[in-house]
């Protein structure tokens, strides 16, 4: 049987036309401060020296935009720890936990770190991150990221976080789960639908764990980057309908699409609308699935 398409998401996409053109790219090239080496007045003036075009992003004081062609990741100041190459669109996940000074965070999926070093960032090197991932060449990554950019409140940690044993331990966790990662596709044609199924299934079972190993009243950011509602919005309405834990909606500076409420003969349920779904073409950036839930006390 031939692979489906993006078209699958016809109906579900406003702006379709749009979101085509921006899957084909090129996309933006971007770069978040990290305030543990360098003051941000500084690094904008040592980007300027290095980099053609350097804008700054009205959303995200960290965020800087520079040129289609540029390699930050080549410079000496990237090795410097000055910053983290990374997608605007995954800048998003980390405020959205928003988690305060000197808290206890798991970063259940963390490799290769672009969202822990931001969380590191954002605890202003407070509290403590246990960076968690499964997959020994990623967590090398990891480890490497973590040194580079100075975050002395992070341990790495190697787990299948499905089995991690422990209860009700984190104030906040952000699960930036395993998927199809359609959001990063150059071209049309999704993954076999019985990928999608088997990471489902992986999915449903971290967020699962996610909550057990969440304090009463911690936060919990669910996290993808595909469009595919199974690995997405059927994941939420899962653990809302089985455990005690409700959807807080999102206060975003950034385009977005709600979540959806059904998808083919699926029924979500309408709390779903309160996730967000950011399409490449809102960014120019990658895709993304965000939801924010709260487990009860
Ligand atoms: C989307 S990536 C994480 C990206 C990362 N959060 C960042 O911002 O740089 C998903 C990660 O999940 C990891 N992973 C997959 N299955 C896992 C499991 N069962 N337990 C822990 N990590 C897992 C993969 O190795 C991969 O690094």
């Amino acid at each position: 049987m031939g692979r489906e398409t993006l078209f699958r998401y016809k109906e579900i996409i406003p702006d379709f036309d749009a979101f085509l053109q921006a899957i084909k790219g090129p996309r933006n090239v971007t770069i978040r401060w990290n305030p543990h080496k360098i003051t941000r007045e500084r690094l904008l003036e040592l980007l300027n020296e290095s980099f053609e075009v350097v804008e700054e992003i009205s959303w995200y004081e960290s965020a800087f935009r520079l040129g289609p062609n540029d390699r930050p990741g080549k410079s000496l100041y990237h090795a410097l720890g000055y910053y983290y190459v990374q997608e605007e669109s995954a800048m998003v996940a980390p405020l959205v936990l928003e988690p305060k000074k000197n808290s206890i965070v798991l970063d259940m999926c963390a490799a290769p770190g672009g969202k822990t070093t931001q969380l590191s960032a954002i605890m202003e090197n407070s509290g403590t991150i246990i960076a968690n991932d499964k997959a020994i060449p990623r967590l090398k990554s990891l480890v490497s990221n973590v040194s580079r950019l100075g975050c002395l409140n992070v341990i790495v940690t190697w787990n299948d976080a499905r089995f991690i044993e422990a209860k009700e331990l984190f104030d906040y966790i952000l699960l930036d789960a395993p998927c199809t990662a359609e959001g990063n596709l150059t071209d049309i044609k999704l993954m076999p639908t019985h990928m999608r199924e088997s990471l489902s299934r992986i999915q449903k079972a971290l967020l699962a764990k996610a909550y057990d190993l969440a304090k009463p009243g911690a936060t919990i950011v669910y996290c993808t980057c595909t469009f595919a509602p199974e690995e997405n919005e059927q994941i939420v309405a899962s653990i809302l309908n089985s455990k005690n834990v409700r959807i807080e909606s999102l206060h975003l500076k950034v385009p977005h699409e709600p979540g959806l409420e059904s998808f083919g003969s699926q029924c979500y349920g309408s709390e779903l609308k309160k996730a967000a779904r950011i399409y490449p073409h809102h960014l120019n950036s990658g895709g993304a699935f965000i939801a924010k839930l709260r487990k009860g006390s």
